[in-house]
């Protein structure tokens, strides 16, 4: 064989055992066996070669270009192969690991909280009515006894949209409601959850949105004494069976006389701690019975019907179910927040 093919041959091979890389690799390749490299360099020489060596020649350059090219993909394979393990290796899974818990949504206190309460009065063969978060000032305000003028709008700064109308600043919109539709008819005993707004500035115990839930008794002799039974009974449900209520004097405008309601502290029993401030009583919600004013706009003649409405604030109640610190929890969307409550 001709020596400078013997010499590219023993070059090319011992250059490729040294080959440890892809890029190795592809650099013999430009360098060996490309358009532009020593094997097709040596094929450029048979000019230059007498004519009866040029077959002998021919020959040894194919061989020379076959052994290389043979090498070269044996290389390739090899590296491919160790490219492969390699990355199966870095991929390996440890079928021993702990798993992952996948999240899971939990429902938020205020929901338990309405949802216990709807239950509780559903029991006692009250109807879930739902409100309107929009409402009209006709609705909020006017039909019960709330006129422009009125003192009591000021406790209730109010979010107006365009056009006139707002966003409720007290489920007690939909007393007005149901009474006007029942067209002072039939007897009513309904509650009705829902989402209130005010304009207040968000602390730990203020919220511009909140929910609350209202309840509402219209027949024939309703008395204080019926919305007493009927505000211990749920006392007892909800906050246990030993617990006591008390009513003390208070003001709405829709009602007449108006109560403040207070459940006997379920922390220490009555007895004084820091949940009840010392006091032994925990005011839950305001009640009272429907002012006949309200009975004659919304439609009942108060003469032939009484009724009785109370309103409960939903955080509020959850707040001390739950011993929940801080109102502005309940819409800050923190699973955590939300996690405790998941066992329940
Ligand atoms: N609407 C009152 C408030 O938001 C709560 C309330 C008090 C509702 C007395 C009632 C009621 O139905 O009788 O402060």
């Amino acid at each position: 064989m001709d020596t400078a093919i013997e010499k590219t041959l023993a070059e090319g091979l011992a250059q490729l055992k040294e080959v440890k890389t892809q890029v190795e690799l592809d650099r013999f390749y430009a360098v060996y066996l490309a358009k532009k490299g020593a094997i097709a360099g040596l094929m450029g020489q048979m000019r230059s070669i007498p004519n009866e060596e040029k077959a002998a020649f021919g020959k040894a350059v194919n061989e020379a270009k076959s052994q290389l090219t043979n090498e070269y993909e044996n290389k390739k394979q090899a590296l491919e192969e160790e490219a492969l393990s390699a990355k199966l290796q870095a991929e390996q899974i440890d079928l021993s690991l702990p798993g992952r818990g996948a999240g899971v949504g939990h429902q938020n206190p205020f929901r338990l909280i309405i949802d216990e309460v709807t239950d509780i009065f559903l029991d006692m063969g009250y109807e879930v009515v739902s409100g309107r978060d929009v409402e009209t000032d006709l609705y909020n305000f006017e039909l019960l006894n709330v006129p422009a003028d009125h003192p009591a709008r000021d406790m209730q700064d109010t979010f107006y949209l365009k056009g006139g109308k707002l966003l409720r600043t007290q489920t007690s919109a939909a007393q007005a409601h149901v009474m006007l539709e029942r067209k002072g008819l039939t007897p009513i005993k309904m509650i009705s959850p829902g989402k209130t707004y005010r304009r207040d500035d968000d602390d730990m115990t203020h919220s511009h949105q909140f929910a609350q839930i209202e309840g509402l008794v219209v027949d024939k002799n309703i008395s204080l004494g019926n919305l007493k039974a009927t505000l211990e009974l749920f006392a007892k449900k909800m906050f246990g069976e030993k617990r006591e209520i008390r009513l003390r004097s208070s003001y709405f405008p829709f009602t007449e006389p108006s109560v403040e309601v207070d459940v006997s502290c379920f922390a220490c029993q009555g007895k004084g701690c820091s949940m009840c401030k010392g006091s032994g009583w925990i005011e839950i919600l305001g009640a009272g019975m429907v002012n006949p004013k309200v009975l004659k706009m919304c439609g009942y003649d108060p003469d032939v019907w009484s009724g009785f409405a109370f309103g409960v604030g939903v955080e509020r109640v959850a707040m001390l179910r739950y011993g929940i610190d801080d109102i502005r929890r309940f819409y800050a969307d923190d699973f955590r927040f939300l996690s405790p409550f998941y066992a329940k």
